[in-house]
This record gives structure tokens, sequence and C-alpha cells, in this order.
């Protein structure tokens, strides 16, 4: 894995933007593998300035978001596809039939998730997998569990997971128990994996995601079988790794 410390998110945006700018000049119908949350806003946000300042397009882009939560409505303004909409897609020219999305409302888990394992497939491979961890360790929403996933199912949410989350929901009630998600297989698959994080909480998960045994009780440490992982992180985090276990990234 190569990493990068940044001052701040900010120029964590700035450098993904940039390998995603060339991605597209090289490639303009790549594969995008996306994700949700808070520290990829900065990343998407840029991505839409480039976009405006006729620097990059995506009319042949083609995008698969790594998981939904269950039982929300795409316009639910808490599923991802709306975060998804809101901060990027409604703002450059993505062809709508080249995103491909979880359906949080699908009545059948198991033929939704092999409607989106066969969808993956048929994009012939990830270019580009941006991804953040949770504190956990969890990537997309595999949580830490006894055994890696390959494919794509339903996850149901830890507490710790769903109390990260509920800043963004009135209540903890309100959140979701259980999600869709992407399977650590078929993240570790990308040609490339970006991995972005920032601050405190999120040191302990990527000094072991680097450093730590491959266990599926942290599912990030799969990326070490991975072939081309680039994490990005803030000078905060990589402080505080190296106050904790005396490592210099
Ligand atoms: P965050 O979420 O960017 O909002 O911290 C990352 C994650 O939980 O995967």
């Amino acid at each position: 894995m190569q990493v990068f410390i940044c001052k701040n998110n900010e120029d964590i945006a700035s450098a993904v933007t940039d390998e995603i700018t060339a991605l597209l000049r090289e490639k303009p119908n790549a594969v995008l593998g996306l994700p949700t949350g808070s520290t990829p806003q900065s990343t998407y946000r840029m991505l839409v300035n480039r976009f405006l300042a006729g620097k990059i397009s995506f009319k042949e882009v083609r995008t698969i978001n790594m998981d939904e939560y269950v039982g929300l409505d795409c316009t639910h303004p808490q599923s991802f596809r709306y975060f998804m909409e809101e901060n990027l897609f409604k703002h450059v020219n993505l062809n709508p039939e080249n995103i491909v999305f979880f359906n949080g409302l699908a009545k059948d888990a198991a033929q939704e998730c092999q409607r989106y394992d066969q969808l993956l497939d048929s994009l012939g491979g990830i270019d580009l997998q941006l991804a953040g961890i949770g504190s956990n360790g969890h990537v997309a929403f595999n949580e830490p569990a006894s055994e890696f996933s390959g494919k794509s199912h339903i996850s149901e949410l830890t507490l710790e997971t769903r109390e990260a989350n509920k800043r963004f929901f009135h209540s903890l009630s309100e959140v979701p128990v259980a999600a869709f998600t992407q399977g650590m297989g078929q993240i570790i698959a990308a040609k490339k994996i970006i991995m972005i994080a920032t601050g405190i909480p999120k040191a302990d998960a990527i000094y072991r995601m680097i450093y730590g045994d491959i266990t599926p009780q942290l599912p990030a440490s799969l990326l070490q079988k991975a072939s081309n992982v680039s994490v990005y992180v803030d000078q905060i985090l990589a402080n505080r790794i190296q106050q904790q276990y005396g490592v210099h990234l």
C-alpha cells in the first residue's frame, strides 16, 4: 500500500480529484466504484467544480456505489442514492443508465444481490474504487465478522456504526439496522483502490489495516491483498499513529 499524508481533507480531495481526472482523461468510460460518507464529500465537490470548469466529463463514465440502507427509498434524504444525487450525480453529465445502485426497498434481498453482482460483473471490473473506513475497520457496510464476504449481501449494522451514523437522523431508532453492501472480495478485485480517512477516530483502524493481521474482525485489513492501493490520510491521523504506535506512516 502506498500512503500519502495530506494536510487536511481538502488536500486529500484535491489529490484524489487529480487521480480521478487523470483516469477519466485516459479512459473516458472508466468504471468508478463510489462510497458515501462525510470523508468523500469534499472530493465530490471538487469533481463537480472540475466538471463545471470543463476539465472533465462524465458522459461515458460508469459508476457503481458500494452500499445502501435496507428500507430506505432512493428519495429518502438519508438514503445513499439521495446523497449521491445531491453531492455528485445531479451536478454532472453522467448518464443515469450508467449508474448502478442497490435498491434499498427490494423485496427479495437475494434477488437484489444477484442483480447487483451481475451488473458489477457486466461492467468488466472497477477501474478505481474510492473507499472510506469505519472506526471499527468496516469498508462499505462489511462489518467485523467471523469471515470475509465474497459477494454482495445484507449486513446487520453494528451498534457502533449505527451510533456513528445517527448524526444524520433524528435518533438512533431511525437508523436502519441493515444495509446492502458490496462484498470484500469484490472490493479488493478493483484495479485500483483509493482509501481516504481523516481524524483521530480512524487512526487505529488505518494502523491495523496497514500493519495488522489480515482478519475479518477488521474487514479493511483485506486490502493488504489488493494489488494497487493508495491510502490518503490527514496529518492529524498520521500524528496519532505516530504517538500511539511509534510508527511514521
Ligand atoms: P465517514 O464514513 O466518511 O462518514 O466517516 C466512512 C465509513 O463509515 O465508511
